[in-house]
């Protein structure tokens, strides 16, 4: 982060509620109650909003995040439901369940909020607070944990204050959240699967869905840097084209992902060329990042040669990430 913001602590009222919503329409951080903890609240559809959100938690790595929405119909237009998924929404919506879903064709959820997959991780919250922010911003919102990485979850405001004053723009006072841990997360890719024990008990899904619950513990969730277990549910986006990290110039037949001013030599010449920013712009890359890797792992050259990306401020989880998909599978 670059000079440090001057962050606004309110009472939830109804003016807060507007003025909460007018942050995030504008591509500002609100950190908001809702019923499990604390969340740290950006526009899910601005993808600049969302990288300003990684670089406030400080995580070195882009773990994707949960969309939340107003109701089911808002759901849907995210992600689709199989019957068992819609079992649960019933049952359990509004409340402490995250559902991970195929990502729809039409979700306007930013690549990096999802961290490049092609699944999302939904939930409709039941906290008055968080659901007239929703229900006032008329789009999803991505919310981790209001708290730095590696910190424990806030679930009060002061706890929230005291890890992200200077780093968001407005935090918004709801009092204590009733049920202090995070919500349930449960996959219906196919067999529903528990990715994350929470507020919602196990014993309470296995009865709606009439069957057992498997528990695959989500790779990305607990230690932000937890191993990638390939195979997993939550397994990272990997481009089918090989990557070429720190690249100063461009091979014959290689595309090439840039970054900044100069360009790596022979970037003329490239395949298809694509900047993270212009003009250096750490933010801004992240927010193009999986998504620029999408199309050029699509125009089909014999590699992507990806030019050196400093490693501080984001630059640490881009790196990350680009490592990641570099590695040989
Ligand atoms: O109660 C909660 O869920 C809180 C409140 C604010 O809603 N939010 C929360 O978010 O705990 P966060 O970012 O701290 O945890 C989200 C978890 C992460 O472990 C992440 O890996 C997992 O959800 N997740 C998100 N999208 C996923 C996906 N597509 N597949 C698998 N896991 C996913
Ligand atoms: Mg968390």
């Amino acid at each position: 982060m670059t000079a440090p913001l001057k962050t606004r602590v309110l009472k939830a009222d109804a003016a807060t509620v507007a003025e909460a919503a007018r942050v995030l329409a504008s591509g500002g951080l609100v950190a908001f109650p809702t019923e499990t903890v604390y969340g740290l609240g950006a526009d899910a559809t601005d993808g600049r909003a969302v990288a300003r959100l990684y670089a406030a938690k400080g995580r070195p790595a882009f773990n994707p995040l949960i969309a939340h929405v107003v109701d089911m119909k808002a759901a849907q237009m995210l992600a689709r439901f199989n019957p068992k998924a819609a079992q649960l929404a019933k049952a359990f919506w509004p409340g402490p369940l995250t559902l991970v879903l195929p990502k729809a064709a039409k979700c306007r959820v930013a690549d990096l909020a999802t961290a490049g997959l092609d699944t999302i991780a939904v939930r409709v919250p039941n906290h008055h607070v968080a659901r007239d922010i929703l229900a006032a911003l008329g789009r999803p919102v991505v919310a981790p944990s209001a708290n730095r990485s590696g910190h424990v979850s806030p679930t009060r405001a002061e706890h929230v204050q005291a890890d992200l004053a200077g780093r968001i723009d407005l935090i918004v006072d709801g009092g204590a959240t009733p049920v202090g841990v995070e919500s349930t997360i449960v996959a219906c890719l196919k067999e529903p699967v528990l990715l994350r024990p929470g507020g919602l008990p196990r014993a309470a899904i296995e009865n709606v869905i009439e069957q057992k619950l498997a528990y695959a513990p989500s790779p990305t969730h607990g230690a932000d840097q937890a191993p990638l277990a390939p195979g997993m549910l939550a397994s990272h986006y990997a481009p089918r084209t090989r990557l070429r990290l720190n690249a100063r110039r461009v091979e014959e037949g290689e595309v090439l992902l840039a970054f900044g001013t100069p360009l790596a030599e022979g970037a003329r010449s490239a395949e298809k060329m694509l900047n993270l920013s212009a003009r250096g712009d750490l933010i801004e890359a992240a927010a193009n990042l999986f998504s620029h890797l999408r199309a050029l792992d699509a125009a089909g050259g014999r590699a992507i040669a990806v030019m050196p990306i400093p490693a501080d401020g984001l630059g640490e989880a881009i790196n990350d990430r680009l490592t990641r998909a570099a590695a040989p599978r």
